[in-house]
């Protein structure tokens, strides 16, 4: 049995994917990607390795993807984050036409086409203000571990409106709203709109075209999962490995490469 991995490091986190023949995923992990970018890489991959039970010489081709994909030392070939989230997430749902992948440290709006085949995508800019890295901002700022901040945001009443769209600001300005007397719950959730709302803005540069599939570390919260949602008027498709979706669509990738070279020379592809 030939297997394929995927090995994406983000700005903020590094998944890895090892995937049989089929596709399926026998084997994940995620971790920090930390200050040592290449030793994220290679502890990830062997995680997934060993999730799966799979040792490191039945892996055939490696693809690394993400911010730090060139930094994957011991992977074959490299393909950018946006094909790769465009390609796990029309694996994980053919029906995926736009695909939103919220992570640490970019969010990115992609159009894709029943293959998984990229035909426009639109990120922000320099600027995380619509990203996790505003969330992160935010929990630092009330001291709350990032895991509680969607549960705690679904429980608001009146949500305050964030004006700032710089996240240097959030902190001061979360900061600022409770020392007027506003509730965390509140604080949050109006945090989560105003990501929410910039996301919106890409979404609509490249064209909100149903299904919609949200990608990336970010769906891991509820609130922001919720928020989308009303705001989209539709329900994302959200999978258990949403998280996973660029590492996955690596390793489709990887297993492409396998099937490429098994191929006879001059033979068509079907
Ligand atoms: N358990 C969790 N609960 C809530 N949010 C989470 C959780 N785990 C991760 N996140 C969110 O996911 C983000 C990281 O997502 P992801 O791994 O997709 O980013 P990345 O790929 O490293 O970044 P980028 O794609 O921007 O380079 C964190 O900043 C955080 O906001
Ligand atoms: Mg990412």
């Amino acid at each position: 049995m030939a297997y394929a991995a995927g090995v994406d490091v983000g700005s903020t986190q590094t998944k890895a994917v090892v995937v049989d023949e089929n596709g399926a995923i026998i084997g994940k992990a995620v971790i920090d990607t930390g200050a040592n970018v290449v030793s994220a890489a290679e502890k990830a991959f062997l995680l997934a390795l060993q999730a799966g039970g799979v040792l490191e010489e039945q892996v055939g081709y490696i693809v690394g993807t993400g911010y730090g994909r060139y930094r994957v030392t011991f992977g074959d070939s490299q393909v950018t984050e946006i094909s790769c989230h465009a390609r796990g997430a029309a694996r994980m749902f053919p029906g995926s036409r736009t695909v939103l992948d919220m992570g640490g440290q970019d969010t990115k709006a992609i159009r894709v086409k029943p293959n998984g085949e990229v035909t426009d995508f639109c990120m922000n800019d320099k600027c995380a203000a619509g990203t996790g890295r505003f969330l992160e901002a935010a929990a630092f700022a009330l001291s709350i571990p990032l895991g509680d901040l969607g549960d705690i945001a679904l429980h608001a009443d009146k949500p305050v409106s964030i004006s700032t769209t710089c996240t240097v600001f959030a902190e001061s300005e979360v900061l600022s709203w409770l020392g007027k007397g506003k509730k965390v719950e509140d604080i949050l959730m109006g945090v989560h709109r105003s990501i929410a709302s910039r996301s919106i803005g890409l979404l609509r540069r490249v064209g909100i075209v149903e299904q919609v599939t949200f990608t990336g570390g970010v769906t891991r919260n509820p609130a922001m999962v919720e928020v989308l949602n009303q705001a989209l008027g539709l329900q994302m498709n959200v999978g258990e490995q949403a998280h996973f979706m660029g590492a996955l669509g690596a390793a489709l990738f990887a297993l492409d490469h396998i099937a490429d070279s098994r191929r006879p020379l001059g033979a068509k592809e079907a």
